[in-house]
């Protein structure tokens, strides 16, 4: 069979195109931190996450997802939504550097909070605590009442997609209205629709230092054992106006892509290839164990094979010079 029959059959295609890249920022200048249990990936300063934003561009790659990790953490985060914070300063520069990259900017509180939960919690932050709650309870409406300031504050740096990955009950809604309050009605939302309580979130936490330093995120993210939960809280966020789904992780979970992909034919699809499943590869290739670009590629073109339109992964930019071989 000549190999033009075989790329004339072929039913899924995987480009640069079709990828994004996580990046993590930290402050400083020249600051380049290794993060250990994701080699090849880095905590950059702005001025050196800019050279990165050029790099990601000149590959291809449309969009970057970033992450910040901010001076000092409170209880109620302040950082997160701060002018000058971490991410609304990157936000700013990449977007004078790369004006065309799309910049999408992660929105929740676990890396800003001295406790790292997603959220106000009871005591540890709220102003106006609830008695009757335990004292470690997440507090849902305060916490909206700071996610809807960080989304704004990053719309107002330039981002063009806020993607709020917390979980917290009504937080497209939200985000959607504060966004629209503030000018911002063209920017997008990319919910983390459906967000699995996850071990393969492991080496994130080391990236973006936001371990929970107490209990876990059991209460709001979905048990690994639901498929049909997924479709209701992809279905709530619809309602509530979001523009993006997400599924992740990704691996463990293509079956769940594939029920949002037929369920809802008419959102953008986006799955994240999270931080425990390029260790896993990372680990296995630098054992010999892997071929890894080969193993690479399958499983992004997988993943969108599964029903993803959008792959949110570290190994974009490997995979992008690699598809231009
Ligand atoms: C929360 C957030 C997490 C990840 C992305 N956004 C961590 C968590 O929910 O604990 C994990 C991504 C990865 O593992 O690559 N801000």
């Amino acid at each position: 069979m000549l190999p033009g029959v075989r790329g004339m059959v072929r039913e899924t295609h995987l480009s640069p195109a079709h990828l994004v890249s996580p990046l993590f920022v930290i402050h400083g200048r020249d600051v380049k931190n290794p993060v250990s249990s994701m080699p090849g990936v880095f905590q950059l300063s702005v001025d050196l996450l800019v050279a990165e934003a050029k790099h990601t561009v000149s590959l291809g790659i449309p969009a970057v997802l970033l992450f910040g990790v901010p001076a000092a953490k409170d209880p109620q985060g302040t950082e997160s939504f701060a002018r000058d914070g971490i991410i609304q300063r990157a936000v700013a520069e990449i977007k004078s550097a790369c004006p065309d990259l799309v910049v999408i900017t992660d929105v929740c509180m676990c890396e800003y909070t001295d406790h790292g939960h997603c959220g106000i919690l009871n005591t540890g932050g709220a102003r106006r605590p609830v008695p009757s709650l335990p004292e470690d309870a997440l507090l849902n409406d305060a916490t909206l009442e700071v996610l809807e300031r960080i989304a704004a504050s990053h719309a107002e740096a330039g981002a063009d997609i806020v993607a709020p990955s917390g979980m917290i009950d009504g937080m497209v809604r939200a985000v959607r209205g504060a966004l629209d309050r503030a000018g911002h009605a063209h920017v997008p939302v990319m919910s983390y629709a459906v967000k699995y309580a996850s071990a393969f979130y492991g080496p994130f936490r080391e990236a973006a230092q936001g371990a929970p330093r107490f209990g876990d995120r059991r209460s709001h993210q979905m048990d690994p054992a639901n498929a049909r939960e997924a479709l209701r809280e992809a279905a709530l966020d619809v309602e509530e106006g979001t523009d993006f789904l997400m599924v992740k992780p990704a691996l463990p979970y293509l079956d769940v892509v594939r029920l949002l992909r037929e369920r809802f034919p008419g959102h953008p699809l986006a799955a994240y290839n999270v931080s425990g499943e390029y260790a896993m590869l990372k680990a296995a290739a630098a054992n010999g164990w892997l071929n890894e670009r080969a193993a690479v590629l399958e499983t992004l073109t997988c993943i969108r094979r599964a029903g993803a339109d959008l792959v949110i992964t570290y190994h974009a930019k490997e995979a992008a010079r690699w598809l231009a071989e």
